[in-house]
């Protein structure tokens, strides 16, 4: 793993380093890029704006580890209304959740409880609820939340990161829910016996999973496949391996972050494909804003860029 890319990841826990870069106006700007706005409206405007190109969005709201179960119920309520004001603009929107913003490390019984109100409402509103995948130390308490909610529910999605080693085996096991499984690369700081480090295992790691959630897919079990990559090699790959066994463009699907590779993303919904952009916004920016970094230097070149220009 590159130097600067742990080095990111390191600060990106820093909450000396979150309370000076926070406050820059160059910060600011350069979150900008990524971010429509820190409100729900922003994001729900920017998916207005997505929804006359046949792209879908996904919107969730910054803030991870919260520390009071007060906050995670504020949490819940706020996407409780999230999805109420999308279904009133009738909106392609659905949203996505870390667990630990629902109060994973006070709770499990009461995160699974918050999760069930919210993915029941977004059931009566015909909307999907994905649950996203934190570090290393989160995944068994995550897929026993997938299980649980997975039993009840159709509307439920689980993130899983191709750079850790028991990816495989778990995936292997969650085919028997007849998943719908968001493949990424993975965002975290993950030490060598936990996680793949050189980017071509990533690579290779993130194309046999892709391959196994195709082939489930073709089945038409109801597992979906979902790719969250920027990727050209990946998507180009996927592309080829659907397309091989006959699966149909729209029965996949393909995710990516607001504001990286637009035309990218413009160009496979032309095609045909299934495409969703995650929108985040929230004032809690700073580590995620860190991780976006860490994956492209480019990134830190156009925060170069912004304290140049001021
Ligand atoms: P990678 O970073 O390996 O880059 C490969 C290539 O993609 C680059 O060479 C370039 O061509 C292109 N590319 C990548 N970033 C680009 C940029 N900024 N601008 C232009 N081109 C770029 N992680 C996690 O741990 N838990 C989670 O729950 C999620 N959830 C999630 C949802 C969605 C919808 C997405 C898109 C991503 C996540 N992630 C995540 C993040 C994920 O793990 C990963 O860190 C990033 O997607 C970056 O990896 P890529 O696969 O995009 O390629």
């Amino acid at each position: 793993m590159g130097i600067a890319r742990e080095i990111l990841l390191r600060g990106s826990r820093s909450e000396w380093l979150a309370s000076q870069l926070t406050r820059r106006r160059f910060t600011r700007h350069a979150v900008e890029r990524f971010m429509p706005g820190e409100d729900a409206a922003s994001a729900i405007d920017a998916s207005e704006s997505l929804r006359p190109k046949g792209i879908g969005t996904i919107l969730t709201l910054l803030g991870e580890n919260i520390t009071h179960s007060a906050e995670a119920d504020s949490v819940t309520q706020h996407y409780l209304d999230v999805l109420n004001r999308v279904s009133e603009l009738s909106l392609d929107t659905d949203i996505s959740i870390k667990p630990t913003q629902l109060g994973l490390d006070l709770d499990f019984d009461q995160t699974l409880c918050r999760y069930q109100t919210i993915i029941s409402r977004a059931a009566g509103l015909g909307r999907f609820v994905a649950i996203d995948m934190e570090d290393s130390s989160y995944v068994d308490r995550t897929i026993e939340l997938y299980r649980r909610l997975r039993a009840d529910h159709d509307n439920v999605a689980l993130c899983l990161q191709a750079y850790l080693h028991r990816t495989a085996a778990d995936l292997a096991t969650l085919l028997q829910l007849a998943p719908v499984i968001r493949l990424v690369k993975g965002a975290y700081n993950e030490p060598h016996n936990v996680a793949y480090r050189r980017k071509k295992d990533v690579d290779a790691s993130f194309l046999r999973l892709a391959d196994v959630l195709i082939e489930q897919a073709s089945r038409a079990n109801g597992t979906r496949a979902i790719f969250g990559t920027h990727d050209p090699r990946m998507i180009a790959a996927v592309c080829r391996r659907a397309e091989a066994i006959g699966l149909p463009r729209e029965a996949y699907e393909f995710q990516m972050l607001y504001g990286i590779r637009r035309e990218a993303q413009l160009r496979l919904a032309e095609d045909g494909y299934a495409m969703r952009v995650l929108i985040s916004y929230g004032e809690s920016w700073f580590p995620w804003f860190m991780r976006r970094l860490a994956e492209r230097p480019a990134n830190v070149m156009f925060l170069v860029r912004n304290l140049v220009r001021g």
